[in-house]
């Protein structure tokens, strides 16, 4: 029997370390025990990894596991169940003899596996999107304190996120069992904490407060999916959890406010793809298919009626589309919809999504700049993009600038060459291609940026008029 004794419960390196030896040596999954930190060296009998010594090496020179299994082990390992060590050293076992086992997706071990990291997903966005901090202590005390349970080993591989996301603020995340501290400069980590440990209300709730409220949209108020994102017992750490029930209570006249404001649509076309899209945007919500997840607050997924005839693609969102959740709702966005209704186009009737579904930014001083995403990240966000496409099976499919038109062809083009006129899309959709709303923005011409704006206009115009003809 082999012991190996962990530094901490979400050492990846130490497992991976003993993992490589113990599986070059032959040694079977049930012949290991896995702890976290040192116990009395004779439980069962073991022998502390390291100290006993292996058998020589079954395999010479060692053998290599793909890419997808580090990444997967990475995030399964810091799961609470205790078994996880276990599990993915019978994965790595298997791995072995079977190369393309990470592809057989019905395999029981390595969906047990994918369960884990999924919940260990989830519980990371959890921490992004639910830690709020309380501002303490005043003038060069000042700081800013949180309170957060994680339900995983997550602190540490969070941690990053925090640093680059409030990187001019001080401030400290206390959870029970490990405190993180940021100083302006470097991380520190401390002892575990208790609730009594940190602050309660204070101004920085009334900021949250109005954040929220202005971007709780009734429309989209389903009570399950809300508490699904959004637990209970996440509630009592969150200010704007307070407004929750009014909110609630209000939306449903306000939702019966804006139907009747909205213009009358033709009868929807019967569609069986609610679900589908419902369960895709889930999914989406995790999405770590490229490395873009770890900086964004959230993904911003497409939004619309599923039956729109039109659906327009974006670049990617901006600040405050990462903010509110919602694709064009910053000041593009805001260029789009003036110049949608100025084209006779009515924003409600179509469907809005980004190539790229997660903001990339680089931080300089307290601002996000805006970062164009590369081709990499274009392509692994396709995936999302290809079945929103195959769920809606929209007629008329618009990519407004160089990367969406590069996420809607598969491949690069030139805007001045391709746009405005209709391309045959392999889906049998029409496409469509122009600038984007912040090429318009940029301009830095008054004469060129009205002439640029008023073209975009028409752009919409008969992409509009296209639109009805082709319903
Ligand atoms: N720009 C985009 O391309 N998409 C958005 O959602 C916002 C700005």
């Amino acid at each position: 029997m082999h012991r190996v004794a962990l530094s901490a419960p979400d050492d990846f390196d130490g497992w991976r370390n003993a993992a490589r030896g113990l599986a070059m040596a032959g040694v079977d999954p049930a012949d290991i025990v896995w702890q976290v930190g040192d116990a009395p060296a004779d439980l069962f009998g073991a022998d502390l990894f390291g100290d006993a010594g292996l058998p020589p090496p079954l395999v010479a020179g060692g053998f290599s596991v793909s890419r997808p299994f580090i990444d997967l082990a990475q995030t399964a390992i810091l799961h609470r169940d205790p078994e996880r060590f276990a599990l993915l050293y019978a994965l790595l076992c298997r791995l072995r003899d079977r190369p393309r086992l990470m592809e057989d997706k019905a395999d029981p071990l390595l969906r047990r596996v994918d369960a884990l990291a999924r919940a260990v997903r989830r519980d990371i966005h959890k921490m992004r999107a639910f830690v709020r901090f309380r501002e303490v202590g005043e003038g060069d005390a000042l700081r800013f304190v949180a309170w957060f349970e994680p339900d995983h080993h997550i602190v540490r591989v969070n941690a990053g996120f925090f640093v680059r996301r409030f990187a001019t603020m001080r401030w400290s995340i206390l959870t029970p069992e490990l405190s993180i501290h940021w100083d302006g400069e470097a991380l520190s980590e401390g002892p575990g904490a208790t609730r009594q440990d940190a602050p309660d209300g204070d101004p920085v709730e009334a900021l949250w407060k109005g954040y929220y409220a202005a971007i709780f949209n009734p429309a989209r108020l389903k009570t399950g999916a809300m508490l699904s994102e959004m637990p209970k017992k996440y509630w009592r750490n969150l200010p704007e959890a307070a407004l929750i029930p009014d909110l609630v209570a209000g939306a449903q006249r306000r939702e019966a406010a804006m139907i009747a404001t909205a213009p009358k649509a033709p009868p929807a076309r019967p569609t069986n793809s609610a679900a589908a899209w419902d369960a895709l945007r889930t999914e989406a919500m995790h999405c770590t298919r490229c490395p873009l997840h770890r900086d964004a607050i959230q993904t911003v997924f497409g939004e619309g009626p599923l039956n729109a005839p039109l659906f327009f693609i974006g670049e990617q969102p901006g600040d405050q589309e990462d903010l509110a959740g919602r694709p064009f709702v910053g000041p593009a966005g805001q260029l789009f919809d003036e110049a949608l209704a100025e084209a006779g186009v009515d924003r409600a009737r179509a469907y809005v999504t980004n190539a790229v579904k997660h903001f990339k930014y680089e931080l300089r001083g307290k601002r996000r700049i805006h970062q164009t995403p590369d081709a990499g990240e274009v392509q692994a966000c396709r995936w999302w993009l290809t079945q929103e496409l195959d769920i809606l099976r929209p007629r008329l499919v618009v990519a407004l600038g160089a990367t969406a038109a590069r996420a809607m062809l598969g491949k690069a083009v030139t805007i001045s060459r391709t746009r405005g006129q209709a391309i045959a899309l392999e889906s049998g959709a029409e496409g469509w291609v122009t600038v984007h709303p912040s090429y318009l923005l940029r301009l830095p011409d008054a004469a060129k940026a009205a002439e640029e704006r008023a073209r975009f206009v028409e752009e919409l115009r008969v992409i509009g008029e296209r639109a009805r003809a082709l319903v």
